[in-house]
């Protein structure tokens, strides 16, 4: 029987775990300029054995973690947006969950790449119980950090990730909120 994965929904968008149906999305990503500048190891367009194979990785991530990059569209046209999710990697050597997140430049500025992440953050604090999650990015995509620090990550330093330099950021999970006592009950002062 097919396997179902968690949907990830917000106010304006709707994440669904990809199958081999989504190549035509993930290409209008990888074959779009604009996006690739930041996204690609040559800052360029790249050709469709390379989205075949991360369309692939995706899934497999999905098979392996139940979790991974969600592709969002938006509800009310149900037109592709971008994706955003959690992945494992390995940065510098040691083993960290990582958020993601790539949106189409014809959907730029509307909010969609915050939403999505606090979404996907979410998530993994309060589904996965992840204690940290982390983030990475070129230090010249200003998007992709205002992302990052609007949800709360926090620069830490800089790092070379696939022989790229890249600058480095963690957000820790939020501490639970003290438990309210219930009057005449628990320990007092
Ligand atoms: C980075 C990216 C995901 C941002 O997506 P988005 O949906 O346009 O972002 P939002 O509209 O949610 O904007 C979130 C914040 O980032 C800011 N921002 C977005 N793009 C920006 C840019 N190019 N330069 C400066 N700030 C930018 C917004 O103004 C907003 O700021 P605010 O919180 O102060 O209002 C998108 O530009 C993208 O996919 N880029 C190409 C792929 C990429 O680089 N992915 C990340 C790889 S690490």
């Amino acid at each position: 029987m097919e396997r179902r994965f968690p949907v990830i929904e917000t106010a304006r968008l709707i994440g669904r775990a990809p199958g081999a149906q989504d190549f035509g999305s993930i290409r209008l990503l990888h074959a779009d300029p604009r996006v690739m500048r930041t996204l690609s190891p040559t800052a360029k367009p790249m050709p469709e054995t390379w989205s075949r194979q991360a369309l692939m990785a995706i899934v497999e991530h999905f098979r392996r973690h139940g979790f991974g990059a969600w592709l969002f569209r938006e509800r009310w046209s149900g037109d592709f947006v971008g994706y955003c999710g959690l992945k494992h990697s390995l940065v510098e050597g040691a083993p960290m969950v990582e958020l993601l997140y790539s949106i189409r430049s014809a959907q730029w500025f509307k909010g969609y790449g915050a939403e999505a992440a606090a979404a996907c953050v979410a998530y993994g604090f309060e589904t996965l119980g992840l204690e940290q999650i982390v983030a990475f990015t070129l230090p010249h995509n200003r998007g992709s950090r205002a992302v990052m620090e609007g949800r709360g990550f926090v620069y830490e330093r800089d790092i070379t990730h696939a022989a790229l330099p890249h600058v480095f950021y963690r957000l820790r999970r939020p501490l639970s909120p003290p438990k309210r006592r219930k009057r005449g009950t628990g320990a007092r002062s």
